[in-house]
């Protein structure tokens, strides 16, 4: 058989509204042409992020009703933690509400000022943890993941010789640890080796350096790990990703990713002295270490959730989706980022647009030329999210100026695939009538959230 179904039959549905192109123009001017600031209810297809916005399985609802919430050693815990030990083998796991709460610990707890955290790409979550306590991310990743049109499989991948020299050049006592993220979300979703993450392990232990992953996609990397690094074909995901995790010391994971949960993460370690730190300031910051901020019934339903993204159907089936809508791009030849990612397509805007200039933001345009056309929502990954000011307060564009399309997880099927096809190629036919966007007020840090435009 060709055609790769659906692993799931739908029990339960929730109503998609089909605004008129009337209404999507209200809508886009009450939101002052920044989508962020749109009523859910307004966008039909809603392709804003896959954090937190997928389906459950029925064995996570029923695993719900399991939820133990005693305060302290609940049932529910027991099971979450033994979960996470199966996939990962590390010591020490602590809860938290998302994959940032376990970022903040690891920064407050581990980093100073002055200090340097290298990784492939820094999601921006991370950055902002690192920076926040006066210390440096630094992103090291492979030449080929820094080209968009170039067709090559993992460039996820951290550049080894920039991780050795980086570590020469400022020391190793400067550098508490390295990290890599998995996949690589910043970079186009793009995978990372088995040998990469080794490589970066053995690079790290030469100093004495422990590795921490980020590990919000780590199933769906364990995925590309299988169809395309030699020597994993038979092996099963949870045996890849018990691998992957060998090479690590500790962990953060933000679970509404690749935990298939609306809400949650960890962090986990093997260090003792770490732990004790960990613990600590979780306590203050996210609660009793048995629960970290989340519900008995949250902890069930990650436990759940992790294993079924280990399953292979469901990663057969994900990574159909994505391919499905990379493959139509090609056939239509609208520029995007190949190959496609684990969990998103992101289109080349600055491609597509090449008549408005980086600082008439072309990836906005782009966005908000797609949500008038289909009431479809997507988010600029460009130089409004990534742009900077000089010394002299002028705009620095960011290197690229993306648009991505994240897929929640088991919520759209194929016909809402097909209908953003129809929307992009309409969008793609119109494009040189796409104008830029000028910002008319922002806000002094994360500006994309909130600020506003108008169209030129
Ligand atoms: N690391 C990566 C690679 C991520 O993609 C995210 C979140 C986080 C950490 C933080 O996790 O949201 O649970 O606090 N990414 C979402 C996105 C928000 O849309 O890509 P969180």
């Amino acid at each position: 058989m060709k055609t790769i179904i659906e692993p799931f039959r739908i029990k339960m549905t929730e109503p998609v509204k089909l605004i008129s192109p009337e209404e999507r123009v209200a809508a886009l001017e009450k939101a002052h042409h920044n989508v962020f600031l749109i009523d859910a209810e307004e966008c039909c297809i809603d392709l804003l992020t896959d954090s937190g916005t997928g389906a459950m399985s029925s064995q996570q609802w029923a695993a719900m009703m399991l939820g133990d919430e005693s305060y302290a050693g609940s049932k529910s815990w027991k099971k979450f933690e033994a979960t996470i030990k199966n996939i990962t083998n590390i010591k020490h796991v602590f809860p938290t509400h998302q994959g940032r709460a376990a970022e903040n610990i690891l920064a407050a707890t581990t980093l100073k000022k002055g200090d340097i955290v290298p990784n492939n790409s820094h999601f921006d979550t991370t950055r902002a943890n690192i920076e926040y306590v006066g210390a440096q991310a630094v992103d090291l990743l492979c030449a080929e993941g820094l080209d968009p049109a170039l067709d090559v499989p993992f460039k996820g991948n951290m550049d080894l010789d920039k991780l050795q020299r980086c570590i020469e050049t400022h020391g190793a006592d400067k550098i508490p640890f390295g990290m890599i993220t998995v996949t690589n979300n910043t970079g186009g979703g793009q995978p990372v080796s088995m040998a990469n993450i080794r490589g970066v392990k053995e690079i790290l232990d030469r100093f004495g350096i422990p590795l921490v992953i980020d590990a919000c996609r780590f199933a769906e990397n364990a995925y590309f790990v299988r169809q395309g690094e030699a020597g994993y074909q038979d092996r099963t995901l949870l045996e890849i990703a018990q691998e992957m995790f060998s090479f690590a010391d500790a962990a953060t994971m933000s679970c509404k990713k690749d935990g298939l949960a609306n809400i949650g993460g960890f962090l986990i370690c093997n260090n003792d002295e770490w732990a004790e730190q960990f613990k600590n300031i979780l306590i203050l910051r996210e609660g009793f270490p048995t629960y970290g901020g989340l519900a008995g019934r949250d902890l069930e339903i990650i436990a759940v959730g992790l294993m079924e993204a280990l399953e292979y159907d469901y990663q057969v089936y994900r990574h159909a989706t994505v391919s499905y809508l990379g493959d139509k791009l090609k056939e239509l030849g609208i520029p995007h980022v190949k190959p496609v990612g684990g969990h998103a397509v992101f289109l080349d805007a600055k491609a597509i647009l090449p008549h408005v200039p980086a600082s008439e933001f072309p990836g906005i345009g782009l966005v908000n030329a797609i949500y008038l056309e289909g009431g479809i929502r997507c988010v600029e990954l460009g130089s409004v999210m990534f742009g900077r000011s000089d010394a002299n307060g002028n705009e620095v564009p960011a290197p690229l100026e993306l648009v991505r399309l994240a897929f929640p997880r088991r919520v759209y099927t194929q016909s809402h695939f097909d209908y953003l096809v129809e929307v992009l190629a309409a969008v793609w036919k119109n494009r040189k009538n796409i104008k830029g966007q000028r910002i008319t007020y922002q806000p002094p840090f994360l500006r994309h959230f909130t600020c506003h435009f108008e169209p030129l």
